[in-house]
């Protein structure tokens, strides 16, 4: 194949855009790419160089496509997704819409890839749980897991780009003395932290943290003992989780650090003598999960903390989507290769 028909539901939001500057940076072979936002509006979004005019959603023909990135929030993927692979197009969704559905594999191509199977529609899962489960899987494979709990630190492009705008626009507000009037928050953002990242549900908790909770068990194949409290902070790009664990197995400080040096798409940034701490400015605009602060709970013999920081626009959603894309286009080659 000469390249993959690739339609981005969204290519106007943060994620289409990430998706697209992904797809060149790791030169995905694309022969044709369809731009699709709510309208076309007269704009267009740039690929390989190219001007590419943004369409409606609406009226598609699904059958100019090979694979289709869905970004566009969960109406959309629920109206639109099924059209899509009805007419044959491999779609992946970055919506929570369909990710606990039981049939729909929910995938981090490094965790759980395995789990693909011939499903035409796969879910990528919720940027803190993508990140999440890249530290916690080898850990889990290694010591097993019998509780953990997550504290979210989280960047306000994760709620998409009116996010963004808010919190440039109350910063500028704040210094200047003049009244904040938040619109997707309930309340400022800016110079600010936020103990809830969306709205309250069962047992008080948020979806965002119901999210982390059940989509990490999803993916590491167990009914974990996770507990989650998700923050949302000043800061544009990078989401940072503090994690607490005990384990099942007894672990030595080395043989953490072996098995979390080994894992896909981790590493470790930790010397603090040295200043060496995973912050957000140094997640942004790379594809690795940073993992540091590494410590012993002095108050339980197999308690762990860590602090695991990643590019929730890259790792958490466009490189991740990408990586199943480029799993499965592995696997169409070599079908391919075996039909010549
Ligand atoms: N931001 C993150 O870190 C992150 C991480 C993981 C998952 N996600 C998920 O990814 C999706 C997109 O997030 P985002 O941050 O990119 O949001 P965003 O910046 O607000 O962009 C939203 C995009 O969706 C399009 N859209 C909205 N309604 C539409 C409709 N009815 N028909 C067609 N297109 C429509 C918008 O097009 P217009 O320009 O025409 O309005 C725009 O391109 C969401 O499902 C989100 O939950 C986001």
């Amino acid at each position: 194949m000469s390249g993959y028909r690739i339609a981005i539901v969204g290519a106007t939001g943060l994620v289409g855009q990430t998706i697209l500057e992904v797809l060149q940076e790791y030169r995905v072979p694309v022969s044709e790419l369809v731009a699709l936002a709510r309208e076309g509006g007269g704009r267009s979004v740039i690929f390989g160089g190219r001007s590419i005019p943004v369409e409606p959603l609406d009226g598609m023909d699904w059958s100019r496509v090979d694979v289709a990135f869905f970004a566009a929030g969960n109406p959309v993927s629920e109206a639109y997704a099924p059209k899509a692979t009805e007419a044959g197009v491999t779609v992946i969704d970055k919506s929570s819409r369909f990710r606990m559905v039981p049939d729909v594999p929910l995938v981090v191509p490094e965790v759980n890839g395995a789990t693909i199977g011939d499903a035409r529609l796969i879910a990528s899962p919720n940027c803190s749980t993508i990140q999440l489960v890249i530290a916690l899987a080898p850990l889990a494979r290694q010591f097993g897991l019998e509780r953990i709990i997550v504290s979210t630190y989280q960047a306000v492009s994760g709620t998409g780009r009116e996010a963004v705008t808010e919190l440039e626009d109350e910063t500028r507000h704040q210094i200047r003395g003049e009244a904040l009037n938040p619109v997707v928050y309930p309340v400022p953002i800016a110079h600010n932290v936020l103990p809830f990242c969306d709205s309250f549900g069962d047992g008080d908790y948020t979806g965002e943290e119901w999210k982390l909770m059940r989509e990490t068990s999803k993916i590491l194949g167990e009914e974990l003992a996770l507990s989650a409290t998700a923050v949302r902070v000043p800061v544009y790009v990078g989401h940072a989780e503090s994690v607490y664990i005990e384990t099942r197995e007894p672990w030595s400080m080395d043989a953490v650090r072996a098995a979390l040096g080994k894992g896909p798409s981790v590493r470790i940034v930790d010397d603090p003598a040295r200043g060496l701490v995973p912050t957000p400015r140094d997640a942004a605009g790379q594809d690795d999960v940073l993992v540091g602060r590494i410590r012993k709970d002095p108050h339980h013999p197999r308690g762990l903390h860590l602090f695991v920081v990643a590019d929730n626009l890259r790792r958490g959603a466009a490189t991740n989507a990408i990586d199943i894309m480029r799993m499965l286009a592995a696997r169409w080659s070599v079908e391919e290769a075996a039909v010549r």
